[in-house]
């Protein structure tokens, strides 16, 4: 047993087991046993920071995902169960994948991404009745949720059960859990027989990656293997929703749309900035940058094109290189500017599928500044603007 698991970081057994009403000074005490088990996550994440990391040799390896090579994730399932880091494919963005029952296997997430122990992991599984396995309490809200978006894009947070470790949850008595339905992480997991703990698989901050490249990039020497099965084809992450109180809370924004959820469960709201900071650790203002420096004008249509040039300009005018996020409709009226189109701007799907790779080649093109322009407050726009917002900090 190594150092990591006599941690005691336990918040899930000082929770009110019976739901009844707790003393005052009983809640003093269960807020600094839970800041404790926290402080103690952020004293590991330095300790780790200074600590050397090895090159490793990171094996890159190819599968069709309509053509699934079974050999090649047999050895992938294999390596998950050996504790290794195993980047792969989902339908939102790649997965930085490491066997979510070994704490010495999450902890190397962590460490590959420079990532902090206190933002906890999702927990991937293939099928529903895995679910009974790492929550406590499914509330039938989540069945029906479960029932109408999964496999795909959405994630749900709920009570977690004693199989979960502090270490995936960050000491949350709740834990996030995900049936993604890309074919290659549905074989992975099947073949890991474990739940897969995956964050995005890219450095702590860093632009989401929805391409194989885009791992290599920020992670290859870092982790064992990498599995490229081209691009993902929704290229945000997964919507994050609260199902352990009501009204549901949508956490992130992310690829079922706040109207698709709206129409199974019309409770639902969007959480602000106040639950964030309760509910979600990782929901950092700053959040899925480039290196450029981010600004998202906010006007709209004429004006909005007017505000991208006379800021574009003026950056450019005092020595930076600027780069350009626009629509397709209005990519010419940035001559002389590094445009990047993200698609038609009522195409959401493609803009949000976009997005990411484009901040990256802004980056590859070594701009100091990308002006962006707004897209629809409505579909997938939402979680595109969610990103550029955060983006720009
Ligand atoms: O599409 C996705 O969700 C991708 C793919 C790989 O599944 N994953 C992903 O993971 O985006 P990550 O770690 O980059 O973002 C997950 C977010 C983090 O902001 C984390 O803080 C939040 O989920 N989260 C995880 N467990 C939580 C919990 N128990 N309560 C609240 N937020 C949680
Ligand atoms: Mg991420």
């Amino acid at each position: 047993m190594s150092w990591r698991n006599r941690i005691v970081v336990n918040s899930a057994g000082s929770q009110s087991a019976n739901g009844g009403s707790i003393p005052p000074c009983a809640t003093k005490k269960r807020y600094w046993e839970k800041r404790k088990g926290q402080v103690y996550l952020l004293f590991l994440t330095w300790f780790d920071r200074l600590e050397r990391m090895d090159i490793m040799n990171t094996k890159i390896i190819k599968i069709d995902p309509k053509n699934i090579d079974m050999g090649i994730l047999k050895e992938a399932g294999q390596m998950i169960r050996e504790g290794k880091l195993v980047a792969f494919p989902t339908e939102t963005v790649y997965g930085l994948g490491a066997d979510a029952l070994n704490d010495d296997a999450v902890a190397k997430i962590f460490k590959a991404k420079g990532r902090p122990y206190n933002d906890p992991l999702i927990v991937h599984i293939c099928c529903l009745a895995d679910v009974n396995r790492f929550v406590d309490d499914i509330p039938g809200i989540a069945i029906n949720l479960g029932r109408y978006f999964w496999p795909g894009p959405l994630t749900l947070i709920m009570k977690r059960s004693k199989a979960i470790s502090d270490f995936v949850t960050s000491g949350l008595d709740t834990v996030a859990i995900r049936i993604p339905s890309h074919p290659v992480a549905q074989v992975l997991i099947q073949e890991a027989q474990r739940p897969i703990a995956a964050p995005s698989a890219n450095l702590f901050t860093h632009t989401s990656p929805t391409s194989a490249k885009h791992v290599i990039d920020d992670l290859q020497g870092k982790i064992d293997m990498i599995i490229d099965s081209g691009e993902a084809t929704i290229g945000v992450e997964s919507t994050i929703v609260d199902v352990t109180e009501l009204p549901l809370k949508v956490l992130r924004l992310g690829g079922i749309t706040f109207e698709k959820l709206k129409e199974v469960t019309p409770e639902i709201i969007i959480a602000n900035e106040d639950d964030h900071l309760k509910k979600a650790p990782g929901m950092f203002k700053k959040h899925y940058s480039p290196k450029a420096k981010m600004i998202v004008v906010e006007e709209k249509n004429d004006e909005m094109v007017t505000s991208v040039l006379r800021l574009a300009s003026n950056f450019r005018d005092l020595g930076s290189r600027v780069g350009i996020i626009a629509s397709k409709e209005n990519a010419k009226k940035y001559f002389g500017f590094q445009v990047k189109v993200l698609g038609e701007a009522r195409d959401l799907e493609t803009c949000a599928r976009n997005l990411y790779a484009q901040m990256r080649i802004l980056d590859d093109l070594q701009c100091d500044i990308i002006v962006s322009e707004n897209f629809e407050n409505r579909g997938l726009g939402r979680a595109i603007m969610d990103r550029l917002h955060r983006a720009s900090g």
